[in-house]
């Protein structure tokens, strides 16, 4: 390139003349090649902003139909003069219903009156020709697109007030000029070398690469975003938040979506007529209806339910029905997974943690889904206390990028006492799940040995925080371009 650009010593080039002087026809290679010499000294770069004017959507119509004002007025002076009424006008089929108003408005504007609703036309008519003509090739020097600098402004401000006409896009516009270094640097002193621009496996198995000059990257320019595959933000966060627990020493564990009402709500000591279990708040199933419970689980928490236990619990009264027990339904939350997990091997130590789906009868809106996720865990052990489970819950949310947690007393017919946990964000507390330490009533049918901390808290609410969205449906309507453009978690 500077071959070419020292053929023509001390002017300006426009990056057409330079596409023709090199004989190229990728303008990349004239702003990859006008970088290198600039950065040597020997070119100086211009860049000026510009202001494109084309055809707007109405413009084509426009050229090829002729302006509205340019219609009327072929109708206008091919009429009689008794014939020039706003009445003619609209059954002449010259103009639309609405270009009508808008017509009479360009009329006027060129100097025709109107008259007991007739168009009078003005007395000398070459002054409108004129405008005319001019509008006419005004709009043909958009549909070549014009930068603004070669425009009539007069025009331009008139084309700028009509809708659909005409419509402008920012560029920019380089020019290259040689500097004195660049005109008088001898040609004995310029070596054409060729630079490597991208690394192949053919380049590297020759010898050449050993003396080749690479090109260096300008790493701050703008590039466009690859959008390749990645995973659904929602997957990202469940591994983040798998992570997180498997640092902390807790071990995953999983459960089916379909449960019984017993394992769901009669282990937890849930009463049967606890609202929650109604029909309009739990999925109950058809197939199966009923799921086989093992008596020893059945007998106890009849005893639990009717009379309490050992340890002071008088029970809620009533009789307990084990057929309830046995109805299957879609688990409503994975505290059925802990709970379950413990009944199996009640007398080891353990620290677990589920993320799984849960269901409930939920009507759709910004804040609810009838289908959504927990997390859930539990820890076992010789003096498991409130502060251990207020501990572990904090270092998750720090862990997670929410230091600020805070737990207000809450109510869960199974733990005691019960938590709520909020977190901050944007200087507001927001409730994320429940928590406590299971009552005596779960435990002891379960053949607990020590006590038990326990949480659950909702997945899509964190996400929400997370990806700072307001509508937790934006999670699941795989809007490809929303998805392309959230955080890597
Ligand atoms: N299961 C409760 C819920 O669905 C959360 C919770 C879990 C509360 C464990 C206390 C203990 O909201």
């Amino acid at each position: 390139m500077l071959k070419a650009l020292r053929t023509r010593p001390a002017e300006t080039w426009s990056l057409d003349e330079l596409l023709s002087a090199c004989n190229w026809d990728d303008q990349a290679h004239v702003a990859g090649a006008g970088l290198a010499l600039a950065e040597n000294g020997l070119v100086e770069i211009k860049s000026t902003k510009t202001t494109i004017w084309e055809l707007g959507p109405e413009g084509a119509a426009a050229i090829e139909n002729g302006l509205l004002e340019q219609r009327i007025w072929n109708w206008l002076t091919s009429q009689p003069d008794d014939a020039r009424g706003m009445k003619d006008l609209q059954s002449s089929g010259i103009t639309s219903k609405q270009e009508t108003g808008i017509g009479v408005g360009l009329l006027k504007g060129l100097g025709c009156a109107l008259e007991k609703g007739a168009f009078v036309l003005p007395e000398s008519t070459d002054a409108v020709i004129v405008t005319l003509v001019a509008r006419k090739s005004f709009l043909e020097q958009c549909e070549n697109n014009s930068d603004e600098a070669d425009l009539d402004d007069e025009l331009l401000a008139h084309f700028r007030k009509r809708k659909g006409l005409i419509e402008s896009t920012e560029g920019t516009t380089r020019t290259w000029t040689l500097t004195d270094l660049g005109r008088k640097l001898p040609n004995s002193e310029l070596e054409e070398r060729l630079q490597v621009v991208q690394i192949t496996p053919e380049l590297l198995q020759g010898e050449e690469w050993r003396d080749a000059d690479f090109k260096s990257y300008d790493v701050g320019l703008d590039a466009p975003i690859p959008a390749g595959g990645r995973p659904h933000p929602m997957m990202a966060l469940i591994e983040r938040i798998r992570s997180i627990f498997l640092e902390m020493g807790f071990d995953e564990i999983d459960g089916d979506y379909v449960q019984t009402a017993g394992w769901n709500m009669d282990a937890l000591f849930i009463p049967q007529d606890h609202p929650a279990r109604e029909m309009q708040d739990t999925f109950y199933l058809t197939n199966p209806e009923k799921i086989d419970i093992e008596n020893k689980f059945l007998n106890d928490w009849t005893k639990i339910h009717e009379h309490g236990s050992d340890t002071g619990s008088t029970g809620w009264g009533g009789s307990f029905s084990p057929d309830e027990s046995q109805k299957g339904l879609l688990r409503t939350h994975t505290t059925v997974n802990t709970v379950r997990y413990l009944s199996e091997t009640p007398d080891v130590p353990c620290r677990v943690f589920g993320i799984g789906r849960v269901f409930r009868k939920e009507t759709i809106d910004r804040t609810h889904l009838p289908e959504f996720h927990q997390i859930e865990g539990i820890i076992m052990e010789p003096g498991a206390s409130l502060p251990m489970l207020v501990t572990t819950l904090k270092t998750f949310y720090e862990k997670m990028g929410y230091p600020e947690v805070r737990v207000r007393p809450a109510y869960f017919p199974y733990t005691e006492p019960s938590l709520e946990v909020e977190v901050k964000w944007r200087g507001q507390w927001l409730e994320l799940g429940g928590a406590g330490i299971f009552r005596p009533e779960v435990t002891e049918p379960l053949g607990c040995k020590w006590p038990v901390c326990a949480w659950g808290m909702g997945l899509e609410r964190l996400a929400m925080l997370v990806l700072g969205l307001d509508d937790i449906r934006q999670l699941y309507i795989s809007d490809l371009e929303w998805l392309r453009n959230q955080p890597l978690l």
